[in-house]
This record gives structure tokens, sequence and C-alpha cells, in this order.
């Protein structure tokens, strides 16, 4: 059986040898969030499925390509579509472009995706910064034997969302004059979206917004010794007494809504 360090390599030879640039910025793009892609100048695309040991992604509105080009004039490496425990994959398979990326070279790691609010100062349309997660998804992508060269057995999650990368954020965002909120990120397995008594606790527990995805991701991110950037769009928001219903497709068109927003604090800062 290949071990996890040697994927690893396989999968970074097989990249070195094709990508154009060596990046330093890497980027993970949540559902209906593939508008950055756009802006991505002098664009190289590697569908996953030409990737060895990368799956191929498998949900609407993922379109599963790894990107490679300059953005704002920095190379950057980004992931159009990305895996998800509920698609059947495990964590650790999940994670593993960003084991790629560090071996690629890369040092910082910005992701995105879309999510739902329980913090009733929240409307749909914001952008949340990531302060801090609650990681509620059944399976760890640091299970099993630690590979001391990867990272460490026992991972400090203490400052996993870089404090001066989010102060960076919230600068941008007031030069180009808009809101953003930051909050703390719950991360659930899905792909069920959260029942009225669910969204309460975890309001109850912390959490500002809930999502599928991103924590498995920085998990990974920080075991590496990435710096991690993350950012929610809030495509919906439960409220106390309220009559909630959600569908994915609502869910795709409000992070479509709010792509410019998100996509011009991104590239700033790499910057
Ligand atoms: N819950 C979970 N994931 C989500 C939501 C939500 O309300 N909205 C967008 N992704």
């Amino acid at each position: 059986m290949k071990t996890l360090a040697g994927m690893i390599k396989e999968t970074a030879t097989f990249l070195n040898e094709r990508l154009q640039y060596k990046a330093e910025t890497a980027i993970i793009l949540g559902s209906g969030l593939g508008e950055l892609a756009d802006r991505i100048d002098d664009k190289q695309e590697i569908p996953y499925t030409d990737i060895p040991n990368f799956m191929p992604s498998t949900v609407e509105g993922h379109s599963g390509k790894l990107l490679c080009g300059k953005l704002g004039g920095t190379a950057v490496l980004c992931m159009q579509g990305r895996y998800h425990y509920y698609e059947g994959y495990s964590t650790k398979q999940a994670t593993f472009p960003i084991r790629v990326f560090k071996e690629l070279g890369v040092k910082t790691l910005l992701l995105s995706n879309a999510a739902g609010a329980m913090n009733p100062d929240f409307n749909v349309g914001d952008l949340m910064i990531i302060r801090d997660h609650i990681y509620l998804i059944p399976d760890h992508p640091l299970r099993g034997s630690n590979d001391n060269s990867l990272g460490v057995r026992f991972l400090d999650m203490g400052n996993a969302y870089d404090a001066g990368l989010r102060e960076k954020a919230k600068k941008i965002a007031a030069r180009n004059g808009f809101e953003v909120k930051e909050g703390v990120y719950v991360a659930t397995q899905g792909p069920t979206y959260e029942t009225p008594a669910e969204y309460r606790y975890f309001r109850t527990i912390g959490g500002d917004a809930v999502g599928m995805s991103t924590a498995p991701e920085v998990i990974v991110a920080r075991h590496a010794g990435l710096r991690v950037f993350a950012m929610s769009i809030i495509t919906d928001v439960w409220r106390e007494g309220g009559n909630f219903s959600i569908s994915h497709e609502e869910v795709q068109a409000q992070a479509a809504a709010a792509q410019p927003k998100m996509t011009a604090l991104f590239t700033d800062l790499i910057h």
C-alpha cells in the first residue's frame, strides 16, 4: 500500500512537471464561488481526474479543476471545487490536496465556503471572516498513525486562523466600503441542512454560522504549517421563531450574489 508521504511526493512530482508558476498562495473555492477563478490571468487548468491520487469532485456547482495562474499579478494555485465528507470521502482523502500544496511550496491557504448563520445579527449576503471553529464532523483528518515528517501528533489549534490576515481583511473591506462580520464556524457532516433544534444548539454552543466543509482543510493546513485565512458567505439565516427553509439552489444563488465582495477581498489579501 502507498504511504501518505509517498502519494504526496507522486502527485507533487506530477504537478511540478506541469505547473507554469510556483505559487506561495493556494485558494480553495466553495459552492457557487467560482467567480474568483475567472479573475485568474494566464490560467492553466488541470481537471482533478487527470491528477494522480486526486479524486473526482461529485457536487453540483463544484467543477473539479486545479487552476494555476496570476491573481492580481501574484501566482496562485486554486481549487475550483473541493471534496467533502458527505460525498463519501474520508476527511484524510478530502484534505489530500493541501498536503500536495505544502510539498509544492505553498505557504498560505485561503478558503471560502457557503454557510448558514444562526447569529441573529447576520444577514443573507454577509461575509464572515472565520475566527475559530467547532469541529463536529465524525471523522478526523489526523486520525491514525502520524507521520512526524508531515506534522506533529497533537496539534495546537489555539491560533489556527491567522490574526494578521484577519486584520488585513477587515482593513481591505473598510477600504472597499463593505462590512464584514467575524465569527465561529461550526463544521457538520451534512448533507442535510440543520433542523431548527440543531441551529439553536449550534448557537448555544457558541457558533455564528454552520457549514459542511473547511474545518478539515484548516486542520491539515495547520498540521502542515500553512498560514490560514477562511471566509464564509452567509447564504441563509436561521432565526428563533422564524419560518426557515433552504435549498441547495438558494445557497448557490446567494453565494453567487456575494461573490464580487469576496473576490475583491481575496485578491487584495494576497498582496
Ligand atoms: N447549513 C449547513 N451548510 C450550509 C448552510 C446551512 O444552513 N448554508 C449553506 N451551507
